[in-house]
């Protein structure tokens, strides 16, 4: 790949879990209402489709320093017991709100560290908030491999949960000094065989590049451990520096992040790594098996992306439990308070934590679309011509070869895999009406 593109495309830019992006929220014209209002009707319009429910899980034991995730640090567990009663209070809640007990069709317990809860707590969530069969029910967790414990892996298979998605990111013991963040290979290797044999049908790896101290051999190394346990999915996620909202990032320096040509050969490297082992690049960041439910997802254009990642079914609504959960209704989104005392203090006081949001115009809706086409399969089709500021931006995309235009259908191009959020950048009506004053998003690559 040549330097000027990587240098040229190297700007800030979005994930695009979301359209409008969370800084773009307009949190002046929204209210819990209004987030009430729009909730109902949709859930009343997509009643019998099932929803999807994300639980944040804030605690960790100590602090991983690249970290760009809500999380308090504490090693006082007693905190765990208040933690899960304000949750099963927050679903009650919704219950409530909704005049019935929503079926669910997704349950992802992120974090933070799940695992950093007993089994006998993260039973008493589960059992409180699932009534119906949890066979029907697409169960997930995240767990650190360092305090993830057999105890763990089976409490929560027999609760219903057949995937989990243990964090790696690197086995390189300089890297995991700098990011402070210690799981050997062995550990790794024994709780994916465990979850194998208890029956756990996908194990994720989270892995991730342009991490401090990362070198070509270190990374080659720890793909190579990797891909020998064969994990159905790996995330392969490109490091967000965003040390203006995340300061645990400046316990190492700017020098010891590989950036730029270095950064993008970590990426390269990576990606043939995992494909000459029989991995399959789907989506922005992830691989998977061709066994692997998303994979198949992918081929059959059923692939979806929310606030959790990517999923292999599409629901209307999301609801996220939890400190800085987001929800989304299909017509708007409502985040949660974001410190524990903050939102722990709305649930004793029996109402929502609800503290920004946004309701989609129609305008936003339409980009949302084509964003999430883009992310999802690699192309996006208009029902009319494309409009011409459109076809301005992608311009130098097009040169570049990252895009072409065909008809009304946008599509990407095998180089243009790397340049995704670049590539929805262009559909950002937001973005081009306000380019940010201050830092608000990691480089694209
Ligand atoms: C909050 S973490 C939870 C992982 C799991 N609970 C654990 O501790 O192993 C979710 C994932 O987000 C990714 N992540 C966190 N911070 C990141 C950053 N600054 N840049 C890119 N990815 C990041 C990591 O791959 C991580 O595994």
């Amino acid at each position: 790949m040549e330097t000027a593109l990587l240098k040229k495309y190297n700007v800030a830019a979005p994930r695009y879990t979301s359209y409008p992006t969370v800084p773009y929220w307009e949190n002046d014209k929204f209210d819990q209402a209004k987030w009430f209002q729009a909730l109902s009707k949709s859930y009343h319009q997509n009643k019998g489709e099932g929803i999807s429910l994300y639980i944040h899980l804030p605690f960790c034991e100590s602090l991983c320093t690249y970290c760009g995730c809500n999380t308090r640090i504490t090693k006082n567990h007693a905190v765990e017991s208040p933690y899960i009663n304000a949750l099963i209070k927050e679903w009650e809640m919704y219950c409530q709100l909704l005049g019935e007990r929503p079926k669910l069709k997704e349950l992802h317990l992120g974090g933070g560290t799940p695992t950093f809860f007993s089994p006998a707590h993260l039973k008493q969530l589960i059992l409180s908030i699932v009534k119906e069969d949890a066979a029907d029910i697409e169960c997930s967790f995240e767990g650190h491999p360092d305090n993830t414990t057999l105890a763990h892996l089976q409490t929560l298979y027999q609760l219903g949960f057949k995937r989990v998605s243990l964090g790696i990111q690197d086995f390189d013991p300089k890297v995991q000094r700098l990011i402070n963040r210690f799981q050997t290979p062995m550990q790794v290797a024994t709780l994916t065989d465990q979850a194998r044999s208890i029956g756990y049908h996908s194990v994720n790896f989270d892995s991730t590049y342009g991490l401090p101290g990362q070198t070509i051999e270190g990374l080659a190394q720890t793909i190579t451990e990797v891909v020998q346990m064969l994990p159905d999915r790996i995330a392969f996620y490109s490091y967000a520096h965003v040390p203006w909202m995340k300061p645990g990032q400046r316990h190492y320096t700017e020098k010891d992040i590989p950036q730029g040509n270095e950064k993008f050969a970590l990426y390269q490297l990576g990606r043939a790594l995992l494909i000459d082992a029989g991995y399959e690049e789907i989506g922005m960041d992830h691989f998977a098996l061709k066994t692997d439910s998303l994979y198949q997802a992918s081929q059959k254009g059923q692939m979806h992306r929310n606030f959790m990642g990517y999923t292999h079914q599409h629901t209307q609504i999301l609801i996220g439990l939890g400190v800085s959960s987001i929800s989304d209704c299909g017509s708007a989104f409502a985040q949660n308070a974001k410190t524990v005392e903050g939102y722990s203090q709305q649930m004793a006081n029996h109402s929502f934590a609800i503290e920004k949001g946004h309701v989609l115009n129609e305008e936003d809706t339409v980009i949302g679309q084509h964003i999430l086409s883009l992310m999802c399969k690699n192309k996006t089709e208009f029902s009319h011509e494309i409009p011409s500021v459109i076809v301005e931006r992608l311009a130098p995309l097009i040169e570049d070869q990252l895009v072409k235009i065909v008809g009304k259908e946008v599509s990407v191009m095998p180089i243009g895999k790397s340049f995704l959020r670049n590539i929805c950048m262009a559909f950002d009506e937001r973005l081009w009406q306000k380019q940010p004053e201050t830092s608000l998003f990691s480089t694209a690559l």
